[in-house]
């Protein structure tokens, strides 16, 4: 399987910011044949994202989706619309989505079930707040995540992707350590019924992507504020082994 970069955009980038953005990336990694790249921009930079990348070798996801496929639900996006547009991949359960908006362990659930039978691949995300990783608490929080999150569908694991990303480590500049990261990852494979690949997200930079992709239990990675900068972003697709 190849090492996956991905790129969160989260709520940055308008439509214009986004063309330019991936015109220059494209110019910078389009000759890489050995990463899976995906960039994740918001909703409303998807149809100019996915004219630009199609032919590419740059993979296109979305930052969240709602569990139903259509219907009465006011400012929502369906996993279907992704798919028209041309994602392939969506990114469910993401820190953010959890603790500012309150999605719970039994919505994310739905969610992943849907993407399931749609066909959308999941980057399933997990991890623990700096209260509990202090508490000794990081084993139980992620084994809760993953047990709820994926009820039902433990057998289909293979079919996503998983994210390990450290609460306290998103956008504060603290990575968690290339051994703290692959103890967890480790862990995870450990709960999981089938095989997946598991990124590592939290402060991914040019400067630290190298020593975090040594590890063989960490498949690739997430990247939040890197992934805005596309000569940033670049290194981090380029991380030398
Ligand atoms: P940062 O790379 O900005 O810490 O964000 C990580 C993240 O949340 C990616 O989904």
């Amino acid at each position: 399987m190849k090492p996956i970069i991905a790129g969160n955009w989260k709520m940055n980038k308008d439509p214009g910011e986004s063309r330019s953005l991936v015109q220059t990336l494209m110019g910078l990694v389009g000759d890489v044949k050995d990463r899976e790249i995906i960039v994740i921009p918001p909703f409303t930079s998807l149809p100019i994202v996915a004219e630009l990348v199609r032919n590419s070798s740059i993979k296109l996801g979305a930052q969240n989706m709602h569990w139903e496929r259509s219907g009465a639900f006011t400012g929502e996006i369906s996993g279907l619309f992704l798919l028209a547009l041309g994602c392939e991949y969506v990114v469910i359960g993401h820190s953010e989505r959890r603790h500012v908006m309150g999605e719970t362990d039994e919505v994310l659930n739905k969610k992943l079930k849907t993407a399931l039978d749609i066909g959308l691949i999941s980057i399933f995300c997990v991890g623990e707040t700096e209260k509990e990783r202090e508490q000794g608490r990081t084993e139980e929080v992620i084994s809760r995540q993953l047990t709820n999150g994926l009820k039902d569908i433990e057998n289909e694991v293979h079919k996503m992707i998983l994210a390990y990303e450290p609460v306290w480590a998103i956008g504060t500049g603290k990575t968690a350590t290339p051994q703290q990261a692959a103890d967890v990852h480790t862990f995870i494979r450990g709960q999981l019924k089938k095989q997946s690949s598991i990124l590592y997200g939290g402060s991914v930079k040019p400067e630290n992507v190298d020593t975090l992709m040594v590890e063989k239990e960490i498949n690739g990675v997430l990247v939040g504020g890197a992934s805005l900068k596309p000569e940033s972003f670049a290194r981090i697709v380029k991380y030398s082994q």
